[in-house]
């Protein structure tokens, strides 16, 4: 059987929160410590992605930079995976161009992504003309770039949250319908679910941790320090009884909170057994053995951050930008050959 090669990404859009780090990049850097020797891994920032919607330049630029050193402060060694930027490696998007012409347009209609970021709740009437004119081409056909991210790797497994699990499907369909047009030459990549940790929102706990809330409070960020994450988790909307019990319908906010605090427990404790063994603290106390957990969870992250960020003056940055760019290209081009030469380009 072939080695495996794993590969996921992360857009660029803003500091990690905790429902990213606990939902997805906790995961790859698992996976870079147990895999075999002979795994390839390969991380990428999606940037390409990120411009779906409307960026910034100068705001994309810094959060390109600011991406590379988190998923260097969470420990992804960049000698052991490849870090890379999207756009640095052009075989992503010349492979999106060929798979779109044999990918079916049915299909996509059918995903709901896109309608949730324009905020288009119902998904079976058809559009009106004006949702139609919002929707951009980029926006619709991403799952055809995000398909060309794995199969230009040649990814055997694609770790991912709940929410992504309908692209990797479409990424199979993708391989499906290139290899019937032209052999047998792409890889279906297997999903890995990352484990169900659902963070909700500090602020209104019964929606996902989310970094398109409106409010700074509703969310921690991996770099956060202890005084900010002090004064988010000290105004985190609870309910007006002063103790601490877990009842994820009757008391969200409590439980979500121990939630977060199981996953940073160093004893593995999950939520029910925290309440127990917190249950005669008042609110604000209970909030602060969940702060200063967390705050010393995400100490060594902070630090690295800050580190690599000015390491060199940015010139660290730099070489890891460069090198990764490299091996990601060597690497996909190595399948566009393969793919050239079965389409006649
Ligand atoms: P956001 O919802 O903040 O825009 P993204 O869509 O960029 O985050 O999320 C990247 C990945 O992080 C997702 O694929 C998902 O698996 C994970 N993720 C995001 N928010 C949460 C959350 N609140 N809880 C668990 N995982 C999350
Ligand atoms: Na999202």
């Amino acid at each position: 059987p072939p080695n495996q090669v794993i590969f996921s990404g992360i857009q660029p859009t803003g500091i990690p929160h905790l429902g990213n780090y606990l939902g997805a990049l906790q995961q790859w850097v698992k996976l870079q410590n147990t895999a075999a020797p002979s795994t390839k891994l390969l991380y990428s920032i999606v940037d390409l992605h990120a411009i779906t919607l409307p960026q910034d330049a100068q705001k994309l630029r810094q959060w390109k930079r600011e991406g590379l050193a988190t998923l260097l402060a969470i420990g992804l060694d960049p000698e052991r995976s490849i870090l890379f930027h999207q756009s640095s490696v052009f075989a992503h998007t010349e492979l999106m161009w060929i798979l779109s012409c044999t990918a079916s347009m049915g299909y996509l209609s059918r995903m709901t992504q896109w309608k949730s970021k324009l905020s288009l709740t119902d998904d079976t009437s058809p559009l009106e003309e004006s949702a139609k004119s919002k929707l951009k081409l980029g926006l619709f056909s991403y799952p055809v770039l995000q398909a060309a991210d794995i199969l230009v790797h040649r990814a055997t497994h694609v770790p991912v949250g709940e929410d992504q699990s309908q692209h990797l499907e479409f990424a199979r369909e993708c391989v499906t319908n290139f290899n019937h047009a032209y052999g047998p030459h792409l890889i279906a990549p297997k999903t890995i679910m990352s484990p169900a940790k659902r963070v909700m929102s500090l602020q209104e706990p019964h929606l996902k941790m989310s970094k398109s809330h409106v409010d700074p409070r509703s969310r921690i960020l991996i770099t956060d320090t202890p005084e900010i994450i002090y004064k988010k988790l000290m105004s985190a909307l609870t309910d007006s009884t002063n103790s601490i019990s877990y009842d994820p319908v009757a008391r969200p906010g409590v439980s979500n909170l121990l939630e977060l605090l199981s996953h940073f427990d160093a004893e593995g404790r999950d939520a029910q057994k925290l309440a127990v063994v917190y249950g005669d603290l008042g609110l604000g106390q209970f909030k602060k053995v969940v702060a200063t957990t967390i705050s010393e969870s995400l100490a060594g992250i902070r630090e690295k951050y800050a580190q690599v960020l000015n390491q060199d003056g940015g010139a660290y940055l730099d070489h890891v930008e460069r090198e990764g760019a490299r091996r990601a290209r060597e690497n996909a081009n190595a399948t566009m050959a393969i793919v050239r030469e079965a389409v006649g380009l």
